[in-house]
């Protein structure tokens, strides 16, 4: 995982008012609750006392109390009360849960993995979709390392191979370049793929600059677009759940019917559409060896590879603790 990121790690539909939520994202067992004002809190799932799931537990009036003995910690992880003490006895600071940093934005739960910092970098999320476009929503996870889901979706000529009887008709075989640029925390990736035609695939130096926006947006660590117009994209959140398994979080966005409920169903039947393609990765990625990349593993890679290449050398600079200022620098 790269640490020192936002994530997301919920939608927020998924946690409801009175009622503790657990989970694995990341590698770590997570709750996560509601306050009264709406406010959500995202804690470790392991009572600091002997270790019972928290999600168990009760929700009393802003604190959870842990299922086995009863101890109560608040939204910043304090233990308040130890019943079996009384309740005249404060608790010892000891008794701390380990409480992530969250914010809930446009439907989505983020948690900042990593160190506690004394401001927080933005969350990653795209701006101009949080208005004016109707959204289908939908999560499924795979059991693949995070860094194979996310490849799939980097990955420009594998389309004319499982997606043959869908997105990939026309056998466009050939991969001319692709262009790639990394702009901020973003890499951008045109595509350009044609029939076989007896000439070689071009470098990218040989494409003519791109007059359009890019096909393809990857931020780091984990959020994808699929730009297939202004008016019709496809967001993805892949979270780690842990080293074998991954949640995608999509989202279909239309805004090219205005008319309410009609611009819903629109992104909902792109989004059944969407599904049956993801299907198509899903049986050959989930069979990908060895289960996660990395920047040096082996793998023989050729130029139509460059966007996985360069999303390898990017997490691995992250990893490293490189920030993207440092990287875009080199
Ligand atoms: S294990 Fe949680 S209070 Fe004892
Ligand atoms: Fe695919």
């Amino acid at each position: 995982m790269i640490q020192n990121q936002w994530y997301v790690i919920l939608r927020s539909k998924e946690v409801k008012k009175g009622k503790p939520v657990g989970f694995t994202r990341l590698g770590e067992n997570m709750v996560a609750w509601r306050l009264d004002d709406d406010r959500v809190v995202v804690q470790s799932d392991i009572c600091p006392h002997r270790g019972a799931a928290l999600h168990q537990g009760k929700l009393m009036d802003e604190t959870i109390q842990c299922p086995f003995h009863g101890f109560e910690f608040d939204a910043s992880g304090a233990c308040q009360y130890i019943p079996a003490r009384g309740k005249t006895v404060p608790p010892p600071k000891i008794f701390q849960v380990k409480t992530y940093p969250s914010q809930e934005r446009h439907g989505y739960i983020f948690i900042w993995y990593g160190e506690e910092q004394e401001s927080y970098p933005p969350i990653p999320i795209y701006e101009e979709l949080t208005s004016g476009f109707d959204y289908a929503d939908y999560a499924e996870s795979w059991t693949v390392h995070y860094s194979r889901a996310i490849e799939n979706q980097l990955d420009v000529f594998h389309l004319p191979f499982p997606h043959r009887t869908t997105i990939g008709r026309g056998n466009r075989v050939i991969s001319d370049g692709p262009l790639v640029r990394m702009v901020g925390d973003e890499m951008q990736i045109w595509v350009y793929s044609r029939k076989e035609d007896g000439s070689p695939a071009r470098k990218a130096s040989e494409l003519a600059q791109p007059f359009r926006p890019p096909f393809l947006h990857f931020r780091f660590p984990h959020l994808w677009q699929n730009h297939i117009s202004d008016d019709f994209r496809i967001t993805v959140y892949f979270t780690p759940i842990d080293e074998g398994n991954t949640i995608m979080y999509t989202r279909y966005y239309q805004r090219m019917v205005k008319v309410p409920l009609l611009g819903w169903f629109i992104a909902w039947l792109s989004s059944i559409f969407s599904i049956i393609i993801l299907h198509q990765d899903k049986r050959v990625v989930e069979k990908q060896l060895p289960i996660k990349s990395d920047f040096k593993m082996g793998e023989k890679l050729i130029s139509a590879d460059q966007p996985i290449i360069l999303y390898r050398r990017i997490r691995k600079a992250l990893q490293d603790g490189k920030t993207i200022q440092e990287i875009n620098a080199e």
